[in-house]
């Protein structure tokens, strides 16, 4: 039987990944979370001390290191090691999205993320999924919030962190507005709603409200 793919995109902080990572566990999907992976390379460039202008470099660190999942998708090992937590610093968030649009750094992550959905029933979370990475999924949700609420989730998600100290609520509603900016005006795969894409405003809905959402969607293309 032919495996099942879900697309879910949207802008930073809409709640994707809690989505995604949600319904992946309920329907036995393999999540896997786009973001982490330019996040883990942004993480390597800043490690490493390397200029955000020296692309070729860049590139090469990401053909040269391996990413693996944990199980529910929400670990990311870089070469083995586990950087989850580092990988969603304000640090890391500030560049991640000039990272990101370095063009052939972004072929040669679709060709790893394509391959990890190989052979199996994935449910994939990033800006480009629907409209590039997978763009015969056979569902494809875009999911949006105000800005507001997007700040505020993900200002209590670093405070759970205990990162809220290093960084006001301004400054990652910023944060916020300058990486939707950036992805939505790049040249390669930019952040933009699929034609075929379902949208969903999540700013007054629960997290249990969209997962159900959501799963009754794919129970409909399971029929
Ligand atoms: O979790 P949040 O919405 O803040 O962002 P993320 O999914 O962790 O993605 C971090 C950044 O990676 C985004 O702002 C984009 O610059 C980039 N990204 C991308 O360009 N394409 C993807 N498929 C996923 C993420």
């Amino acid at each position: 039987m032919k495996n099942i793919s879900v697309a879910i995109d949207g802008p930073a902080g809409a709640g994707k990944s809690t989505v995604a990572k949600a319904v992946a566990k309920k329907m036995d999907l393999l999540y896997i979370d786009t973001g982490a992976m330019y996040r883990a390379v942004t993480f390597l460039v800043l490690k490493e001390g390397i200029d955000i202008i020296d692309e070729q470099m860049i590139i090469d660190i990401a053909k040269n290191t391996t990413f693996n999942f944990s199980t529910d998708g929400s670990e990311i090992f870089i070469n083995g090691e586990n950087h989850s937590k580092e990988i969603r610093t304000p640090r890391v968030s500030e560049k991640v999205s000039l990272v990101s649009k370095i063009g052939d750094l972004r072929t040669v992550l679709v060709n790893a993320q394509r391959k990890l959905a190989e052979n199996h029933d994935v449910i994939m979370d990033g800006r480009d999924i629907g409209t590039h990475v997978l763009p015969q999924a056979d569902l494809k949700v875009f999911l949006t919030a105000s800005v507001e609420e997007r700040a505020t989730r993900r200002f209590e998600e670093l405070s759970k962190d205990n990162q809220a100290e290093s960084v006001s609520f301004d400054a990652v509603k910023k944060n916020i507005i300058q990486r939707d900016s950036i992805d939505s005006n790049r040249d390669q795969a930019p952040l933009v709603k699929a034609e075929d894409a379902i949208e969903i405003d999540t700013t007054t809905l629960r997290t249990n409200e969209v997962v159900e959402e959501i799963i009754k969607l794919i129970r409909k293309i399971q029929r």
